[in-house]
């Protein structure tokens, strides 16, 4: 059945440890988190296994994390899944992860479903498995009703390629005639990207204590704010969500602007 009806959401399950979201002020909840799941292969090497056995454990990370957003109130979250950068990685790699991406969303799509959660595909479909496309485009069409987070799937997705595309439909529109130079402005753009509606990026996590954006929502996070996390991404849950939303709660984001407001002695 697509998409089951406001109101009539499933809550997710709860955490293991029976904790729940903290207690934060509505505005300082980011409404877009992206998250860059890194790790898997580190987590994996240091248990003496496989790189893929450590993608197979970031499975659960995601659904959990998942769950800890819509717990606390997360409208939009972005996982990046597969870099336009990736296929660099040993063709046995690129492989496992095309065939296990397929099987994440084929396993997990009613589950998203249930908890009203919509699923849309962000990446570039040049080089794509055909099967990973068709799988995306079946939890898109699933979900497409669904209006209590959107969860973007970032995969074959690079910040610099949603630029470069945007810039060249720009281009060829203006060598049809229908678009002056003056008419391009950071709207005309941003409506070029892959979800003319995905907003702004508020906080931007990444795992494994990389300290790095790897290409990831490049124009979406001109003002986002960053956290690291040392945890490596198999072994992240909604607590480690809640840990840096906590964080993002207490930043002043200022957007180039000023308070002037001197402290005064005594
Ligand atoms: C992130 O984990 C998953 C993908 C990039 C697909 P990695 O595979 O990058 O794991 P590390 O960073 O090598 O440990
Ligand atoms: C970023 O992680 C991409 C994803 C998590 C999908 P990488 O592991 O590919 O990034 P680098 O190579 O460390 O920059
Ligand atoms: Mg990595």
């Amino acid at each position: 059945m697509p998409g089951a009806s406001a109101g009539s959401y499933q809550d997710p399950y709860d955490h293991p440890s029976g904790q729940r979201a903290p207690q934060l002020p509505a505005p300082t909840v980011p409404a877009h988190v992206a998250v860059v799941m890194d790790g898997n292969g580190r987590w994996a090497n240091r248990r003496g296994l496989p790189r893929t056995a450590g993608h197979e454990a970031g499975e659960a990370a995601l659904l959990d994390v998942v769950a800890g957003a819509l717990e606390i109130g997360v409208s939009h979250l972005s996982a990046y899944a597969f870099s336009t950068e990736n296929w660099k990685r040993s063709p046995e790699e690129v492989r496992f992860l095309m065939g296990f991406s397929r099987r994440v969303l084929r396993r997990q799509r009613d589950t998203l479903n249930a908890w009203g959660v919509r699923v849309v595909w962000i990446g570039r479909p040049q080089r794509l498995w055909g099967s990973v496309i068709r799988e995306l485009q079946e939890a898109e069409r699933l979900t497409a009703s669904n209006t209590r987070m959107t969860l973007y799937m970032c995969v074959n997705y690079g910040g610099r390629a949603e630029i470069v595309d945007a810039v060249r439909e720009i281009a060829e529109e203006a060598r049809a005639g229908h678009l002056s130079g003056r008419g391009i402005t950071e709207a005309s753009l941003a409506r070029r990207l892959n979800d003319p509606d995905m907003p702004d990026v508020d906080l931007f996590i990444r795992t494994s204590g990389e300290q790095r954006t790897s290409n990831f929502l490049l124009w979406q996070s001109a003002y986002a704010e960053l956290v690291f996390v040392e945890e490596l991404w198999p072994d992240v849950d909604r607590l480690v969500l809640w840990r840096a939303i906590t964080d993002y709660a207490r930043r002043d984001r200022r957007y180039g602007g000023a308070i002037d407001a001197p402290v005064t002695a005594g």
